[in-house]
């Protein structure tokens, strides 16, 4: 059709994007979990939803709403719960942007009832989560994916490498070094690192512009 919603230039796109932290139970009332306020992948949604994508957001524990029609949002707790609803759609979309601050490790077991506080200290085993990520990297075919990289040291450096070992087409780099970027605040700065190497480096901004310069990212190198 030639209305104007088919003219956008994600109309018939599906987009995957991961949101928010994961919080992994210790017990019936305690978890271990990343800071994440989930505001970046939300934006991230309604920037592609605006562009006419449909997008389905996996997301943990969050605040963040999203109202838009186009956004179908599947709220989950746990990493191992994101991994399943992220494998439940990859094979149906074009593009994935994955954004959730997911919890590298977990309790090994899962108390059934509330830990009682007992002795001195108190040791909690915990094994590594899946990358989900870097499964639908495994994955990918021809499908575009984005994946975020929260660095404190050799930042560029580190990005590159997960970039890489994840088979990313491009990669966000959040910079913690400044203030004003990173949990809590509706800011931050970004760099892009592109498949062909490309460092793209962007001013501190609202993380609503952040949203839309990435999708802009994403539309130029697909376009390319
Ligand atoms: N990620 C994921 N599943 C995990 C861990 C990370 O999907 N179990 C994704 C994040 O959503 C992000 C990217 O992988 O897009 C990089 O996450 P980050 O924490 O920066 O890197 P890790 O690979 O977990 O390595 P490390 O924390 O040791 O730096
Ligand atoms: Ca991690």
């Amino acid at each position: 059709s030639n209305d104007i919603l088919s003219q956008l230039p994600l109309n018939g796109k599906h987009i995957l994007i991961t949101a928010g932290p994961t919080y992994e139970a210790i017990d019936p009332v305690r978890f271990i979990g990343n800071h994440s306020s989930g505001k970046m992948g939300f934006e991230i949604a309604n920037a592609a939803a605006n562009l006419g994508a449909n997008v389905t957001l996996i997301s943990g524990p969050t605040h963040q709403k999203t109202d838009h029609s186009l956004v179908t949002l599947i709220p989950v707790v746990s990493a191992e719960e994101m991994y399943n609803e992220v494998h439940n759609v990859f094979y149906d979309v074009d593009i994935a942007i994955l954004a959730a601050a997911v919890a590298d490790y977990k309790p090994k077991k899962v108390a059934n009832q509330k830990i009682k506080k007992k002795d001195a200290t108190f040791t909690i085993e915990l094994e590594k989560t899946k990358d989900i990520l870097k499964s639908i990297g495994d994955i990918k075919d021809n499908k575009f994916l984005v994946g975020f990289a929260l660095e404190t040291n050799n930042e560029i450096e580190n990005a590159k490498a997960k970039l890489k070992s994840k088979n990313l087409d491009l990669i966000v780099l959040n910079s913690l070094q400044d203030k004003g970027a990173g949990f809590g605040v509706s800011t931050n700065k970004v760099t892009f690192i592109t498949s062909k190497n490309n460092v793209i480096e962007h001013e501190l901004k609202s993380k609503a512009e952040v949203a839309e310069d990435l999708i802009q990212q994403i539309l130029n190198q697909l376009d390319a």
